[in-house]
Parts: C-alpha cells; sequence; structure tokens
C-alpha cells in the first residue's frame, strides 16, 4: 500500500559547472489530490525542481517517485506530465481548440474523443464557445486558462505549475486564484505550484513548502507555517512580525531585555537563548483579551490608518512593537498616549532554528 502519490527524496542539483547545488537534499511528499505551493524568493531552485519532477532535467541525486515508483529513468514525454510554464507558451497563431488538442494528437487519441475531450476542458476553464478564436485574440487571463486546459486535457498525472498568475495584473491575479484552486478541487488532480508570492501560496495551497538557497525551510499548512514558523527565514519571509530575543527563566518564560518577562508556548530548556516571534495583530489593548500576563505599557510613536485596522508603533522600555489593531474596537489610541498591549502566551511563538 503507497500511501504517498509523490514522493521526493534527497533531490539535488547541481547544474554543470555551479560552485554550488540550486537545490540542496530536498525532501518531501504529497498525498493524492494534494495541492501543494513551492514558495521562496527568486533563486531559490523552486523551478529548478518542478523541471526535475516534469524530466526536462535530470537531478543530481536523489529519487522522485510517483505511486511508489522511480521516474527518473522515465523521458518527459511519457510522464504524463500537466505543465503550465513560462516556457511552454501557447501557439499564438492557432486557434485556442487546436493548442488544447494538440497533446492528445500527438496520443494519437481519436478524433471524436478529442472533440469531446476539449469541449470538456474549455468548459472546465470556463472558455466555451471561444475553441475557435485565435489565442491571441484572448485576453491575459484567457490564454491563462487556454493554458491550463491544455495542462488538463490529457488527464494528467500530475499538474504543475510555475508562478502561472506572474504575468496578470492584481485584480485578474486575485480572480484567477480562486479560479485555479476550484479547478484543481473539481478535478482532483495533485498539483504543484511554484510562487514567490506569500498571499498566493497561503490562500492556494493545502500546504506550503517554504525554501530558501536550495534548501526546504519548512513544510505544512498554510495555518501552521504562519502561526508556527520553525525557522528565522520562514517567519521573517511570511508576514510581518515583532521579535525578541531572550533567555529562558523556566518552562514558557523568557527574559528579553528591555521588556521584561514574556511567557510563550513551545519547548525551550531552561537557560537557553531563544527567539520569540509575534504577530502585529496578535497584541491587543489590555481590557480587550489576554489575562494578566505578557502586558507591556508604552508610548504610541506612529500611527498609520489601514481602514479596518490601525498600526501602532509603540515603545516599551528599550524596544518597539508594531501593533495591528481593529478599527471597531471603540476609542481609539492617539499618537503620544500612553497604552499598555497585551498578547496570550499561545500567540508568542518560539522559533526552533534561530540563526546564532
Ligand atoms: N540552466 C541553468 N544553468 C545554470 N544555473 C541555473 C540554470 N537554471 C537555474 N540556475 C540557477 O539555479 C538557481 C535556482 O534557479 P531556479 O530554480 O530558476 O530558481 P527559482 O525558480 O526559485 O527562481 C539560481 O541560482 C539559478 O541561477
Ligand atoms: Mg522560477
Amino acid at each position: 500500500m503507497v500511501d504517498h502519490h509523490v514522493e521526493i527524496e534527497q533531490l539535488v542539483k547541481t547544474y554543470p559547472g555551479a560552485q554550488k547545488p540550486s537545490v540542496d537534499r530536498v525532501s518531501f511528499s504529497l498525498p493524492r489530490g494534494e495541492m501543494l505551493a513551492l514558495l521562496g524568493p527568486s533563486g531559490c531552485g523552486k523551478t529548478t525542481i518542478l523541471r526535475m519532477i516534469a524530466g526536462l532535467i535530470a537531478p543530481t541525486s536523489g529519487a522522485i517517485r510517483i505511486d511508489g515508483r522511480d521516474v527518473s529513468a522515465i523521458p518527459v514525454h511519457k510522464r504524463n506530465m500537466g505543465m503550465v510554464f513560462q516556457s511552454y507558451a501557447l501557439f499564438p497563431h492557432m486557434t485556442v481548440a487546436r493548442n488544447v488538442s494538440f497533446g492528445l494528437e500527438m496520443r494519437k487519441v481519436g478524433k471524436t474523443e478529442i472533440e469531446e475531450r476539449v469541449k470538456k476542458a474549455l468548459d472546465l476553464v470556463k472558455l466555451t464557445g471561444l475553441g475557435e478564436r485565435k489565442v491571441s485574440q484572448l485576453s491575459g487571463g484567457q490564454q491563462q486558462r487556454a493554458a491550463i486546459a491544455r495542462s488538463l486535457v490529457i488527464e494528467p498525472e500530475l499538474l504543475l505549475l510555475d508562478e502561472p498568475l506572474s504575468n496578470l495584473d492584481a485584480k485578474l491575479r486575485d480572480e484567477m486564484r480562486d479560479e485555479i484552486r476550484e479547478i484543481q478541487a473539481r478535478t482532483g488532480v495533485t498539483a504543484i505550484f511554484v510562487t514567490h508570492d506569500q498571499d498566493e501560496a497561503l490562500s492556494m495551497a493545502d500546504r506550503l513548502a517554504v525554501m530558501s538557497n536550495g534548501r526546504l525551510e519548512q513544510i505544512g499548512t498554510p495555518r501552521e507555517i504562519f502561526d508556527r514558523p520553525q525557522t528565522d527565514f520562514v517567519a521573517t519571509f511570511i508576514g510581518a512580525g515583532n521579535f525578541f530575543s531572550g533567555k529562558v527563566r523556566e518552562p514558557g518564560v523568557a527574559e528579553v531585555e528591555g521588556l521584561g518577562e514574556l511567557r510563550f508556548s513551545g519547548e525551550a530548556p531552561t537557560g537557553s537563548s531563544v527567539k520569540l516571534m509575534v504577530r502585529p495583530h496578535r497584541l491587543v489593548l489590555d481590557g480587550t483579551g489576554a489575562a494578566g500576563v505578557n502586558r507591556f505599557s508604552g508610548t504610541v510613536e506612529h500611527i498609520v490608518y489601514r481602514g479596518q485596522t490601525l498600526t501602532l508603533t509603540v515603545r516599551c522600555g528599550t524596544q518597539r512593537l508594531q501593533a495591528d489593531l481593529p478599527t471597531h474596537a471603540g476609542v481609539l489610541p492617539e499618537k503620544g498616549g500612553e497604552i499598555t498591549l497585551a498578547v496570550a502566551p499561545e500567540d508568542v511563538t518560539f522559533i526552533e532554528k534561530a540563526a546564532a
């Protein structure tokens, strides 16, 4: 019995002539039907991983298994991957239907079946009736949908998307996020998509694999990655945060210089140095949340009004705290005013692998 649909083990890629690997001992696995986001800054190795899974380039070492079978010896055209890559552009002078049917023609599928499957694929991506248009006559969003239809029509083993939304404007990008997610859920296809955009990854994926410098930093659900980052890199790359260095005085209690006692969640040995994080929206005005612990009084130095929230910079001791407060909180703090902020210990995260 195989539990994983896709399994990547200790994958390494060193390009010819390169000093160091672009992908360095990366391992992860996906159950069938999952949508995984590979997230990280430009150059961290995301596309390289996707190209190895597709079979476009060979790993230097490591294994890629699909349904428990090593696919390294299987050439790209026999892996049956649905690919939406920038380097796999549509043919602009051909019709949409022809672009979509191309893969089926290559596979010698019969004419009637091709027509049926192309129609179904176009319906799925909401391009019904546009099959006879030339690709060059479609909008950016429609072209992206045509590319998705082309990748899905072959009923791929896996759907691989490389920055599928990066060429679209902001509004269309939001729409397409939801749409890709819906199409993936409806077809049940196992999918891996690459993005450098944290919002995109958080909102679209079942799980995120966060990468930096060719290494996998952390893999987890959007919530685990956002609320329980395990490394410095993940904590700073995803979302805003207040970071503190402290010394553990007793289990769950750290002493932070210039701030005082900070109670946190997570296990760190007594006497050890720790890095702790508090997201700005987890700080609340005292009296509106947490009980008598983790209370910090200070002066409001700066206020930015953002409509639904107010971002405050508050000087507490020698530390500056950034807090995002909801604007419905009644009387709002003012610049120069004294306020007390509080945070629940479960919202103070201990970062396990902090840089020394
Ligand atoms: N064909 C190639 N030959 C040599 N180096 C490459 C090649 N493709 C990518 N690289 C290098 O590998 C690293 C990772 O690249 P890539 O996988 O494209 O990153 P990402 O998709 O995360 O932006 C980069 O340093 C890049 O310069
Ligand atoms: Mg890339």
